[in-house]
C-alpha cells in the first residue's frame, strides 16, 4: 500500500522511540514534600498516604540524607503543630524558636546544597484552620498580609531558599517581596501558588497536618475549579508583584491550566501533584488494580508534558529509586 506518511515508522523500535521522544522527566525537576512535627525519635505514618510520614526533626535529617543519596536535591517542608500552640493570629509562625524554623536551620547547616522551600499560609498555626485571619466568619485579606510577610521574613532568616505562599490572599506576593527586600533577603525566591484551586484532593494533606478549616471552606480565597481564564489573571498579578516561579495546584485535573500558563509567561511553571492524587494511585496500586510504577510515570510525564518544568510530588522518592535501579 502507498501510504506516504506513516507515523508508525517513528515507533518501530525502542531506539527510534527514544530518539523521537518529546519529553523526559529528569529527577532534577522533582521537589519532595516532607511533613515534620515537634518531638523526638518518631516517624508517624499517615493512613491515607502510605509510605509518607510525619517526621520528628532529628529523624528527618536521616530521611533527607537518604533522599540526597538517591539524587533528590529539593524539598518542600510542612509543619504540623499541636492545637494548643495555635491561635487566631498564627503567632507562632514568626517565632524563631518554633521547631519548623529550627529544623530549616538544622537542615541548611548539615546539607547546605539542598534547596528548601517553605509554605507561607496561616493554616498550620491558626486556631481557625484557615489560611488567612478570620473575624466574624470572614477571611480578612489585608489584615492577613503583614502576618504572611512576618512569617516569610522569619523563614528567610532561618535560611529558606524559596518562599511558597499558598494562602491565595490578594496582593501577598508583592507584600512578601517588599518585606524580604527590606530585610535584605533579595536573593530569597518566591514560588507563588498562583492558581490554587478549592480542591477535594487536599484531604490526605489536611489529615497529615491536622489543618482542616474549623468552620466553613476555603472557597472565598482558593479558585473555583471551573475557571481557567482567572488563572491567567492570577499569573499576571503574581508576575507583576515579583514572583520568580508560578505554581498550579492540583496538577492532574488542571493540565489545561498548566499548559495555558506555560504559554502565557516566561517564568518557570511548577505543578503540585497533591496528596489526593498520590492517594488515588497508591490505593489502586495496593489493590493490584493498576500497574503502579507505569501509572505513576505516566502521570508525572503528563504533568511535565503539559508544561510544568517543576513538579512537587510525593512520588519523588520512589521515582528516584526506580531510576537508580534502572541504572544498575
Ligand atoms: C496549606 C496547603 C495545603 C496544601 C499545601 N499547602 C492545603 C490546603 O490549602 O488546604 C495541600 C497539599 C496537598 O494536598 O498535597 N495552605
Amino acid at each position: 500500500m502507498n501510504i506516504p506518511s506513516r507515523p508508525r515508522r517513528n515507533r518501530k523500535s525502542g531506539v527510534i522511540r527514544e530518539m523521537v521522544r518529546e519529553s523526559r522527566l529528569p529527577l532534577s525537576a522533582l521537589m519532595y514534600p516532607v511533613f515534620i512535627a515537634e518531638g523526638q525519635g518518631f516517624k508517624q505514618p499517615i493512613a491515607s498516604m502510605p509510605g509518607i510520614f510525619r517526621w520528628s526533626p532529628d529523624l528527618v535529617m536521616e530521611e533527607i540524607r537518604e533522599c540526597i543519596a538517591l539524587g533528590i536535591r529539593s524539598f518542600v517542608l510542612f509543619p504540623a503543630f499541636p492545637d494548643e500552640k495555635k491561635d487566631q493570629l498564627a503567632s507562632l509562625s514568626a517565632d524563631p524558636s518554633n521547631f519548623y524554623l529550627q529544623t530549616i536551620r538544622a537542615i541548611k547547616a548539615s546539607f547546605p546544597d539542598v534547596v528548601l522551600m517553605s509554605d507561607v499560609a496561616m493554616d498550620p498555626y491558626s486556631s481557625d484552620g484557615h489560611d488567612g485571619l478570620v473575624r466574624d466568619g470572614k477571611i480578612l485579606n489585608d489584615e492577613t498580609l503583614p502576618i504572611l510577610a512576618r512569617m516569610a521574613v522569619a523563614q528567610a532568616e532561618a535560611g529558606i531558599d524559596i518562599i511558597g505562599p499558598s494562602d491565595m490572599m490578594d496582593g501577598r506576593v508583592g507584600v512578601i517581596r517588599e518585606a524580604l527586600d527590606d530585610a535584605g533577603f533579595t536573593e530569597v525566591s518566591i514560588m507563588s501558588y498562583t492558581a490554587k484551586y478549592a480542591s477535594a484532593f487536599y484531604g490526605p494533606f489536611r489529615e497529615a497536618l491536622d489543618s482542616a478549616p474549623r468552620s466553613g471552606d476555603k472557597k472565598t480565597y482558593q479558585m473555583d475549579p471551573a475557571n481557567r481564564l482567572e488563572a491567567i489573571r492570577e499569573a499576571e498579578l503574581d508576575e507583576e508583584e515579583g514572583a520568580d516561579m508560578l505554581m498550579v495546584k492540583p496538577a492532574l485535573s488542571y493540565l489545561d491550566v498548566i499548559l495555558t500558563l506555560s504559554e502565557q509567561t516566561h517564568l518557570p511553571i511548577a505543578a503540585y501533584n497533591v496528596s489526593g492524587e498520590f492517594a488515588m494511585l497508591k490505593a489502586a496500586g495496593q489493590n493490584g488494580w493498576i500497574d503502579y510504577r507505569r501509572a505513576v510515570e505516566e502521570v508525572l510525564l503528563s504533568i511535565h508534558r503539559a508544561g510544568a518544568r517543576i513538579i512537587l510530588t510525593y512520588f519523588a522518592k520512589e521515582y528516584a529509586s526506580w531510576m537508580r535501579d534502572d541504572a544498575k
